[in-house]
């Protein structure tokens, strides 16, 4: 999705810049003392939880390191649909981009993340889903601690989760089942607030195509499979992200400094403890050329620098790969060769269709309903702008008989587990093209869950100001190509159904033309990009494996005194979006560290 040029300037300038209310610092000059019981580095999605839950004991002083501003007063980080207007190539992003991706011509791919505080939940599209039992079960297995279980993990969406209801009072009746969902947690959870035609249509498109295109009640019960409605990261028709949630609400807490703008540059070797070495303290700069300074953590610095961000802290800091390290100039202290590998991603294949009823493209196109909108969000919190960017989504897996399976064990996490995701939108949804001048859209974003391909992030360089190089090695295998070919296949079975009659004019562009096999891969191979879901490249392992980053209990391996809580350790791809784990698992990474001391 994409808003014109003018749009994005206004919401990106002054005026729609509020007064910041609390107490966090912008200079390192600021900083009352240079030691610390914990150094957070980074105030995204699992950093900001890891916060909020060790300065519940008054006794731990906290410090949380972000590179990036503020989020207080950004209007676009509050305002729901207006999201994704922050990132690409703004001051709240890392402005990453992959190297060139054989598996889509050669194309290389712009690669988001967040750089305010709340992190990538600052500027995501706020979708909401926990993923599947299997994928949990997978973590356990994977891992050997049975404590990332769906059972066990129940406590923690129970803390984490604060389920409400839409602001304008729209019956939820039949959208989701209330006994799965706990109401005072942290993190506002909600159904969508505002309709379009596309509801209805969709929503009777399925009962007609009920034996591919179940109903499901509720994805996040743990049976993620069927189409349903989509819960979001939005309450009270106001984005919730990690900040606004869990950092915010404590910044008052005496026991919690939070420093902007400091984007650390490494972790520094203090000693050996246990025959290990030992890193206790982390650098950092308020940018090229900066003044460096030092911070102590006596008890443990956490590394919540997100999936690219944290591998590369680590690599300048001389832990990862030996040889990759030597190749550019840093000298290695631990090597721990998979650091930055096994990087996975979902892939996303957007799909625009003409439509003749009302959608959301009028919205970003018309200054003049722009304004009414955000006039309507202000004075109410409702209105489009107060919904997320897809009211449905659903989650299916290829035929068992597909051929595919003669050549490839079946990745998914179980047969209650999927292969495929679609999230159908009332509006243009391609990401970095802008909507075309006329026309009114609905998109369905076709997206790989179950993924084979693996890539890797690693240095460029030995500066800390210096993007590295990321490779998802997007649609690398058969498999990755076959799943996204059927779901087209899928798709325009689900699109011709009676019931998209008076609604549907037809695809649009490319899709028109999908006719064979060889069509469609060109396609896939020319459209796919990301749904900004990179994961696995600082992987949790059994503490004796000879692969992977941490333990199970999140400590870096061969090394004292570092743990990492983020997406990165995440050792498998979720059925769904990926902010909900990173959340959760933050819960119980919190409480492991908490019990180690
Ligand atoms: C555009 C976009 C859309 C998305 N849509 C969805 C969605 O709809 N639903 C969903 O579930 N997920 C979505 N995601 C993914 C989800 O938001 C992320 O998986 C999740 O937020 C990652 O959390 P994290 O804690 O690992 O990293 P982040 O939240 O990115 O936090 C990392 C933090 O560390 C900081 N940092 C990095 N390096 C340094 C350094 N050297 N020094 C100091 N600070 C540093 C960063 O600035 C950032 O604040 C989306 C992501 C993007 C980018
Ligand atoms: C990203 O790009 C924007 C626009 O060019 C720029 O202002 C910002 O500083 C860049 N961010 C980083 C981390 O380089
Ligand atoms: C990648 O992950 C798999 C498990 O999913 C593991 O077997 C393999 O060793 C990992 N590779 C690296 C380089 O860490
Ligand atoms: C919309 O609002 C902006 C900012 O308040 C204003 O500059 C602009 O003139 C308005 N446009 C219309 C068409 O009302
Ligand atoms: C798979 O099974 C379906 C339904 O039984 C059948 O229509 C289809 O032809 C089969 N496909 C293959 C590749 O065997
Ligand atoms: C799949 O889900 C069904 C229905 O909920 C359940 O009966 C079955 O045991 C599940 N299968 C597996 C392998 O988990």
């Amino acid at each position: 999705m994409h808003s014109p040029v003018s749009l994005r300037h206004l919401l990106l300038s002054s005026v729609f810049v509020a007064p910041v209310l609390s107490a966090i610092f912008t200079n390192p000059n600021q900083l009352p003392c240079d030691t610390y019981d914990y150094v957070i580095i980074g105030g995204g999605t699992a950093g900001s939880v890891i916060a909020n839950r060790l300065t519940e004991i008054n006794s731990n002083k906290v410090l949380v390191l972000e590179a990036g501003p503020t989020d207080e007063g950004i209007i676009a980080a509050t305002v729901p649909l207006l999201g994704p207007s922050l990132v690409p190539d703004t001051i709240y992003d890392w402005n990453y981009t992959t190297s060139a991706q054989p598996g889509l011509n050669g194309r290389t791919i712009k690669y988001n993340r967040g750089r305010l505080l709340g992190g990538s939940s600052t500027v995501n599209f706020m979708v909401y889903t926990r993923g599947s039992i299997d994928d949990f079960k997978k973590y356990a297995s994977i891992s050997g601690d049975e404590g990332w279980n769906w059972a066990n993990m129940q406590k923690y969406i129970t803390k984490h989760e604060k389920f409400m209801q839409p602001i304008d009072g729209l019956s939820t009746v039949g959208e989701y089942d209330p006994a799965v969902h706990p109401t005072n947690g942290v993190l506002g959870v909600s159904l969508p607030s505002d309709l379009t035609p596309l509801d209805s249509h969709l929503l009777n498109a399925i009962k007609e195509q009920s034996a591919e295109f179940p109903f499901n009640l509720d994805y996040n019960d743990g049976s993620v499979l069927g189409m349903g409605w989509v819960q979001s990261s939005i309450g009270d028709g106001v984005r919730s992200s990690s900040s606004s949630s869990y950092l915010h609400p404590v910044t008052s807490r005496p026991n919690l400094h939070v420093l902007v703008n400091a984007q650390v540059t490494k972790l520094l070797r203090t000693g050996t403890v246990g025959g290990k070495p030992s890193f206790h303290s982390v650098q950092f700069s308020t940018g090229p050329g900066g003044h460096s300074y030092t911070i102590k953590a006596t008890k443990e610095i956490v590394l919540s620098a997100g999936t690219i961000g944290t591998p590369t802290i680590l690599q300048l800091s001389g832990i990862g790969d030996s040889a990759q390290l030597q190749a550019v100039g840093i000298p290695p202290i631990v090597d721990l060769p998979s650091v930055g590998k096994n990087l996975t991603d979902h892939v996303i294949l957007p799909n625009p269709f003409l439509v003749s009823g009302a959608t959301y493209d009028s919205v970003f196109r018309n200054p003049a309903e722009f304004n009414a909108s955000m006039l309507e969000w202000q004075t109410s919190k409702t209105g489009p702008l107060a919904n997320g960017a897809a009211n449905q989504l659903g989650f299916f897996r290829i035929p068992s008989n597909n051929t595919i399976f003669k050549k490839v064990q079946d990745p998914s996490h179980g047969p209650n587990s999927s292969h495929y995701e679609f999230i159908f939108s009332p509006f243009w949804v391609v990401p970095n093209v802008p909507t075309p001048p006329t026309g009114n859209f609905m998109s369905i974003a076709s997206c790989l869950v179950a993924p084979t391909s693996r890539g890797f992030t690693r240095l460029a360089s030995s500066s800390p100001w210096i993007a590295p190089i990321i490779n998802p090695n997007f649609l690398s295998s058969d498999f990755d190509l076959t799943v996204l070919r059927e779901s087209v296949k899928s798709f325009q079975r689900l699109m011709s159904a009676k019931a998209w009659n008076g609604y549907l004019i037809g695809p649009y562009g490319d899709l028109a033309n999908l006719h064979t096999d060889a069509l469609i891969d060109a396609y896939i191979r020319a459209q796919a990009s990301t749904v900004y879901h990179p994961i696995s490249t600082a992987s949790m392992s059994p503490a004796n494996a000879p692969w992977g980053v941490v333990t199970p209990d999140l400590k870096l391996k061969k090394v004292e005194g570092i743990r990492i809580v983020d997406a990165s350790v995440l050792p498998a791809p979720p059925n769904g979006h990926t902010q909900a784990p990173v959340y959760l698992f933050a819960e119980r990474a919190a409480d492991l560290i908490k019990s180690s001391h």
